[in-house]
């Protein structure tokens, strides 16, 4: 299976017959290709359905390759991003030639899975901006951050579940929902990993979001949980370089609080209910697949 799709991905670029692409694109490692298996696990081995693994990868590739320059991270993949060895321009560029090749091939699937994927790509742009947005104060607010969280993570993973269906003439409203809640979960364990992980594990900066400005769930948790002398401490924190010792006291006051523990708890009951979800379907390796969502360390 894998190595189709890797040969895909593979074509896609050679055939915009371009040689800086192509070095540049040699530049950036695979990664876990958790959407493409997820398609593939959902639909049959077909044409289409390994056009579509590779196409959303494309997309995946680009919108990190974008995300990189927004969040000033040099890191990607364990290798230095893009825009850190050639410059913002270099990763914005190629972002946009994965994106319109991905949109290209898309056209020749069919217009429906078409529709679903290009609007998700609209709703990914709309959560990488409202990220940047609720980044430029403390928010506070766990609405704001769970629809911006859908919008730039879950809604990709929602409309490859949903796709994938459409193309294995399965029921694509109990897909899409099953995508919706792993893809939920998924960007909530990343957003703990960024606190709990090592740079080194995840192959990209560690303990950076807060730092970029960004309050994810468990900042908005701790900051619920503070004394009003402590939420002003850790205002005075928000979207600053740390030293030692305030990221010392940042860790306390999660231990203290259970706060991490709150916010796993809250990716594993997504991840329950999804696998719920494929109980019914009799799908096994697609509750394997929400498990994995939660349980993983990188
Ligand atoms: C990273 O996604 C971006 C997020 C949505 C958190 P992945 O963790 O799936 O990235 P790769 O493709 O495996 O590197
Ligand atoms: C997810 O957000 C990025 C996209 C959906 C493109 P992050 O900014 O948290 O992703 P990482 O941590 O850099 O992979
Ligand atoms: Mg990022
Ligand atoms: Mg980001
Ligand atoms: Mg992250």
């Amino acid at each position: 299976m894998l190595d189709a799709l890797e040969r895909k991905i593979e074509q896609f670029i050679n055939e915009l017959n371009d040689e800086t692409t192509q070095k540049l694109y040699a530049q950036i490692p695979a990664g876990k290709r958790l959407r493409a298996a997820l398609i593939l696990k959902i639909a049959p081995h077909t044409l289409s359905s390994i056009k579509l693994a590779a196409i959303v990868e494309l997309i995946h590739a680009a919108s990190l390759l974008h995300d990189d320059v927004i969040d000033d991270a040099f890191m990607r993949r364990n290798k230095p991003s893009i825009n850190a060895s050639f410059g913002n321009k270099t990763a914005i560029m190629l972002g946009d030639i994965l994106y319109s090749k991905g949109f290209y091939e898309l056209c020749s699937i069919d217009t429906k899975v078409a529709q679903i994927i290009s609007n998700a790509v609209t709703q990914l742009s709309l959560g990488e901006q409202a990220d940047v947005v609720l980044s430029k104060k403390f928010n506070a607010s766990k609405h704001d951050y769970m629809k911006m969280i859908y919008q730039k993570t879950a809604s990709l993973i929602e409309a490859s579940s949903e796709a994938a269906a459409l193309l294995a003439n399965k029921d694509r409203v109990v897909y899409r929902n099953y995508g919706r809640a792993i893809g939920m979960a998924f960007q909530i364990i990343d957003d703990i990993l960024d606190i709990t992980a090592s740079s080194k594990q995840l192959g990209k900066p560690a303990m950076s979001d807060f730092v970029e400005g960004k309050t994810t769930l468990p900042y908005i948790y701790l900051y619920e949980a503070l004394q009003e002398n402590e939420r002003s401490k850790l205002l005075s924190y928000h979207g600053k370089k740390l030293k030692e010792q305030q990221l010392a006291w940042i860790e306390a006051k999660f231990k203290e609080h259970g706060i991490i523990e709150r916010c796993i708890h809250e990716a594993k009951a997504l991840a329950l209910e999804a696998t719920l979800m494929m109980q019914q379907e009799g799908n096994e390796s697609l509750q394997k697949i929400a498990q994995d969502m939660v349980d993983r360390d990188f």
